[in-house]
């Protein structure tokens, strides 16, 4: 669960948002959308906990995977699946599983009782994680975004960058996290993982916020909406489905400027009346608080 209280973002001088709360547990699953440069990736940092609010509070209970829009440099050393399997803390068991195999082909004697031994205990530790099941589980979600498996043996560093990127997006999906954040989670998959990804959240069990251009993945997955207004800079939350939003912002924009065209039409009213005041020198005063009440 990611609670926001009264958040405050910014981008140097500019505000982003002001006064922001949203709430996100389990069976929530989310759109987050705005123009671009509205702030959806600064905000969703936040709730991650990489970069911290110029104001508010963010409670988070229970695991969370982020899929950052650009992903970070890691450890160009390790295994694409061990980079999988970390997100279990699987890889360095399995590490330890191949080293003892690969030794007792060459070992004898009291040498080999050892390395039998430390190969027993990290495949009870294993096991006890879940085992081959998971360690398939963990293949097929990569199938599934593009990693075939010749792939999943080269170590991060000899990857290309969308590579690199279905790495993570596997790696998260795996977590099995209370809450995923996914930032823009359809750049580089080709439209057969694209569909794969819509089923998978469509069916996962905790929550989650994703950003996507992709409109029918949102209309697929999600049962919430949130809107962050880059003009108000505040967020609009909407408890619907993707067309149900798309109808009631459509409601929403044309009662604001309505609202916004009364709004100035009984300004200007005033305007003009204390205009009209302001030529009596008696009145002046009265004029004067008119006129900060058009301003208003
Ligand atoms: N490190 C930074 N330093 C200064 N300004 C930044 C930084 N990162 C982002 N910004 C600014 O903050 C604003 C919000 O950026 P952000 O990436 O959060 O928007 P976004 O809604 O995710 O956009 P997009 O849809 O293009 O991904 C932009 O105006 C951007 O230029
Ligand atoms: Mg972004």
């Amino acid at each position: 669960m990611i609670s926001a209280a009264g958040i405050e973002l910014r981008a140097g001088p500019d505000a982003l948002l002001v006064d922001g709360s949203l709430r996100i547990g389990p069976g929530d699953r989310v759109g987050l959308v705005g123009r671009n440069g509205a702030g959806k990736t600064t905000l969703m940092r936040t709730l991650a906990g990489e970069t911290q609010p110029a104001a508010g509070q963010i409670t988070r209970s229970g695991t969370v995977g982020y899929l950052p829009q650009d992903p970070r440099t890691g450890d160009l050393e390790i295994t694409a699946r061990g980079r999988i399997l970390s997100a279990r803390g699987l890889d360095e068991i399995v590490t330890r599983l191949h080293t003892a195999s690969e030794r007792m082909g060459s070992t004898t004697g009291e040498a080999l009782d050892k390395v039998m031994s430390q190969y027993a205990r990290a495949e009870a530790e294993f096991m006890a994680l879940g085992g081959y099941a998971v360690e398939s589980e963990a293949a097929t979600i990569a199938a599934s975004v593009g990693l075939p498996e010749r792939v999943l043996g080269q170590p991060l560093g000899t990857l290309s960058g969308g590579q690199r990127r279905r790495v993570e997006l596997a790696r998260i999906l795996f977590s099995g996290a209370d809450v995923l954040l996914l930032d823009e989670p359809t750049n580089h998959l080709d439209a057969d993982s694209i569909g794969w990804l819509r089923r998978f959240l469509g069916a996962y069990k905790g929550g989650f916020i994703v950003i996507s251009h992709d409109t029918e993945l949102l209309d697929a997955t999600v049962n919430r909406v949130i809107h962050l207004d880059a003009t108000r800079q505040e967020l609009d939350a909407y408890s619907m489905g993707w067309k149900a939003y798309l109808q009631q912002r459509e409601v929403d924009e044309r009662r604001r400027k309505r609202e916004r065209s009364n709004a100035e039409r009984q300004a200007s009213t005033l305007r003009e009346q204390a205009e009209r005041m302001r030529a009596k020198a008696t009145k002046a005063k009265a004029a004067q608080s008119m006129l900060k009440r058009a301003d208003r």
